[in-house]
């Protein structure tokens, strides 16, 4: 079979950004920094990219494009017959886990686009504001319906395949995420008031900065360039043979977080300017954002462009997820890409009904719980803080000892035309002792074991 790969080192860029970019920037981000200490926070979450986010990330890169293969596949094909393909069927079931909850939060931010656009919100108050967001949570054929149409937009922009679905959509999408952001955060600054908002994402205060904020800093680092669950293998396995692998790292790291402050430049201004309290998650995007935005001169266009541009984010995350599933089953059970992706859309939306209807303790299978959480806490809990930071550990140690410091440097190098040898030795330095060390950290948190 013909595999696909992208046409440019910035279709690679954007694809990549792609998936970086996701709810993760907009509800998770912002709140962090400015609870955790501001500029302190972000110092520390600089270093965290530096030492753990990019040398997975580049392992990563490194195991696709070295093998043209994805999540499976590659592992086998560097190491064959042996237990290390595991991780990449770890990363596949990583992906299904957050998927079946992702696609739920999308399908929501595609009715509140719908919503937003039909004008639901022009005379939304504190109450009425909570009470449409639990209606539509406990709700059993809304948010379903529209889980149905982000699965259903997704799997039609992943049957296109690899230029004419992925690159092209996020190529174009990428750009104008970044127009619709600037807009709201031109109007959002321009608010009385609006300085308490960026004091609050900004100002350094390092007494906020406890072991708990580091340990964010470090999960978040993870989180948010989809790291540990193959999506970076497999995207990578159709990356150009010239794209200079840590330059791309680098540029999406940086161009991912100044996404998440500009989304913070648009939110917090915002909300200090009404006098609200700033909170983080559900509640912010789909509560306190319609709430205030409503109010303000051109509420209803900038709450559509919000909504648009938070939905051109989870979907072209939600891209870069199901690709995983689907290039596994093209390249190991040889099926063609079609119905790869329909098998995928369909399995999805089937097993994510279980996280729609589990997402509030007022849903339809919200009182169904086992140790305490339902189906869409266990879904997120699973992927994000066991198999993300399991994956990523393993992912490190493979390429760190698995693989020969000389076909990893080649890779980084493209064969030696770039000029990059002074940083390697630090680079494996760091791969081979400090990463997996502070992954492990990570994780024993993450499970509870040990505590700040
Ligand atoms: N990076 C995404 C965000 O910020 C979330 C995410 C985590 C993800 N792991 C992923 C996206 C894997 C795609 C693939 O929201």
């Amino acid at each position: 079979m013909e595999r696909g790969t992208f046409s440019s080192g910035l279709a690679v860029f954007f694809a990549t950004l792609g998936s970086a970019v996701g709810l993760g920037n907009i509800w998770k981000f912002p709140y962090l920094t400015g609870q955790y200490g501001g500029g302190a926070f972000l110092l520390v979450y600089f270093l965290c990219i530096i030492f753990v986010g990019l040398p997975v990330m580049l392992s990563e890169f490194f195991i696709g494009r070295s093998t043209r293969k994805g999540a499976v596949g590659a592992f086998e094909k560097i190491a064959p017959d042996t237990s290390w393909k595991n991780i990449g069927k770890m990363g596949v079931a990583a992906s299904y886990l957050i998927m079946f909850f992702y696609s739920c939060v999308a399908g929501w931010v595609y009715y509140y686009l719908f919503k937003a656009i039909r004008g639901d919100f022009v005379s939304i108050t504190m109450e009425s504001a909570s009470v449409q967001f639990g209606s539509v949570v406990t709700s059993a054929v809304i948010p379903l319906f529209w889980q149905c149409v982000v699965m259903a937009v997704v799997s039609g922009i992943l049957i296109l395949g690899i230029r004419k679905g992925i690159e092209r959509v996020t190529k174009t999408l990428m750009p104008l995420l970044f127009v619709l952001i600037i807009i709201c955060d031109i109007q959002a600054l321009s608010l009385p008031g609006a300085m308490d908002g960026v004091r609050f994402l900004f100002e350094v205060d390092f007494e906020k900065l406890t072991g708990t904020a580091i340990l964010t800093a470090l999960g978040l680092a993870f989180f948010k360039l989809s790291l540990g669950m193959g999506t970076m293998i497999t995207y990578a396995s159709y990356f150009t043979k010239e794209n200079n692998l840590l330059g791309t790292g680098l540029k999406v790291a940086a161009s991912d977080t100044i996404v998440s402050l500009l989304a913070g430049l648009a939110i917090f201004p915002t909300v200090f300017s009404f006098g609200l309290e700033p909170g983080a998650g559900p509640g912010l995007l789909f509560m306190t954002i319609p709430l205030i935005f409503s109010q303000m001169p051109f509420g209803s266009l900038l709450l559509t462009a919000f909504f648009f541009l938070t939905a051109i984010a989870a979907t072209t995350a939600m891209l870069s997820l199901v690709e995983v599933p689907v290039a596994y089953l093209m390249e190991e059970k040889n099926i063609p890409r079609r119905t790869a992706v329909l098998i995928n859309g369909v399995l999805i939306f089937a097993i994510g009904i279980l996280a729609t209807l589990s997402a509030d303790k007022a849903s339809v299978l919200g009182h169904i719980t086992f140790m305490g959480r339902g189906f869409f806490d266990w879904f997120d809990y699973l992927s994000s803080n066991i198999l993300m930071p399991l994956g990523g550990l393993l992912i490190v140690l493979f390429t760190s000892h698995v693989v020969s410091r000389r076909s990893f440097a080649q890779e980084l190098t493209n064969n030696g035309t770039l000029k990059i040898e002074w940083f390697l030795p630090f680079f494996f330095f760091v791969t081979r002792y400090i990463t997996p060390a502070l992954l492990i950290v990570i994780f024993l948190n993450a499970v509870g074991i040990i505590s700040w």
